[in-house]
């Protein structure tokens, strides 16, 4: 499928705007309240007794500032951060390499940590119990387990879903966090900052347009505000203002809620296909053409969100909101 203009997913236009858009500080942070003032005090106490922050987990939708985040903590602790992925690491012996190549005090952060392999993950449990390496040298009955003392260092672990993990990996973390959707008021202040950033004229009411058709995703935002600055400035005067955004979003098809054609596929689906549910999640995958990952991670939390459809134990439903979002008639029921 070809790429949504409003994918979660990492695109290399935004690695280039998250470098210069990303805050550096818990202060520059804007949104995850709880999150971040939990991480406050749990930096504050680590610091204060001179011992690395504890490992930390942190789950939720793509696009929310996972990495973000990280980058900050290591900031926030004075401390190094060597960045890598579950599918980068194959074998037990490169997460072996990775956490033996660690200075003391350093930050280690593992995007899509469900990813690990069985194998691999087993090498980390010693290392973030008890920071040392157990190493099997040779083979069968002549084998032998040899320990190495690794530096203590945090684990940031990061996730769409802590129910991904394995329960052994997942217990191990001190700090579990998720994060949420952003509410629209806190992409409004996200907007405005990357576009002072980025020297975009925008107003009130451009800004507020931008926030609500963002779909709670600080990435998203900064996307469309790239999209809409090049409107602005090929067919308006240059400011972002509520007019110009709205006719920019819509010629970009996401619509007021920020839906864009997969959303309005899915829904249409649910509703035309399998009146309106319940449908399980694998049908509806197969139905539409996509993982269920990827809509279980992607599209779901936003759709839950706006009410337009829920999870229950027999599959998805249609909510009475999502058909009036299309201006159809619900015939109840389906839902409960
Ligand atoms: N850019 C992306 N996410 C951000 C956030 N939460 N606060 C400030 N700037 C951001």
């Amino acid at each position: 499928m070809a790429d949504r203009i409003i994918t979660t997913g990492s695109l290399s236009e935004d690695r280039d705007n998250e470098l210069v858009l990303r805050p550096q500080s818990l202060d520059a942070y804007i949104g995850q309240n709880k999150v971040k003032e939990n991480l406050r005090v749990y930096i504050q106490a680590a610091k204060k007794r001179g011992e690395p922050l504890d490992h930390v987990l942190l789950y939720g939708p793509p696009g929310l500032g996972k990495t973000t985040l990280s980058n900050i903590i290591a900031n926030e602790m004075g401390a190094g951060i060597k960045i890598t992925s579950g599918p980068a690491i194959e074998r037990p012996g490169d997460m072996a390499a990775v956490l033996n190549n660690l200075n003391e005090g350093d930050i280690l952060f593992i995007d899509e940590i469900h990813r690990l392999g069985k194998l691999v993950e087993e090498v980390l449990y010693p290392a973030m119990e008890d920071f040392v390496l157990d190493i099997v040298i040779g083979k069968g009955p002549a084998a032998k387990s040899i320990r190495i003392d690794l530096p203590k260092f945090t684990l940031i672990g990061a996730t769409t879903r802590s129910g991904l993990l394995s329960a052994p990996l997942r217990d191990r973390f001190g700090v579990i966090s998720r994060l949420e959707l952003y509410a629209p008021e806190d992409l409004k202040k996200i907007i405005f900052r990357s576009a002072k950033v980025l020297n975009i004229p925008i107003d009130d009411e451009g800004a507020a347009e931008l926030a609500s058709r963002s779909r709670g995703t600080p990435r998203i935002a900064n996307r469309l505000l790239k999209r809409v600055r090049d409107f602005a400035q090929v067919r308006h005067s240059g400011i972002i203002t509520g007019e110009v955004a709205k006719e920019s979003l819509d010629i970009l098809e996401i619509d007021s809620l920020g839906l864009d054609m997969t959303d309005r596929t899915m829904l249409l689906a649910m509703i035309e296909k399998f009146g309106g549910g319940p449908v399980g999640l694998n049908t509806l995958a197969v139905s539409i053409g996509e993982e269920p990952d990827t809509i279980e991670d992607v599209y779901e939390p936003y759709l839950i969100q706006l009410g337009f459809i829920k999870r229950t134990p027999t599959g998805r439903v249609v909510t009475e909101a999502g058909y009036e979002h299309f201006g159809l008639k619900y015939l109840g029921g389906n839902d409960k």
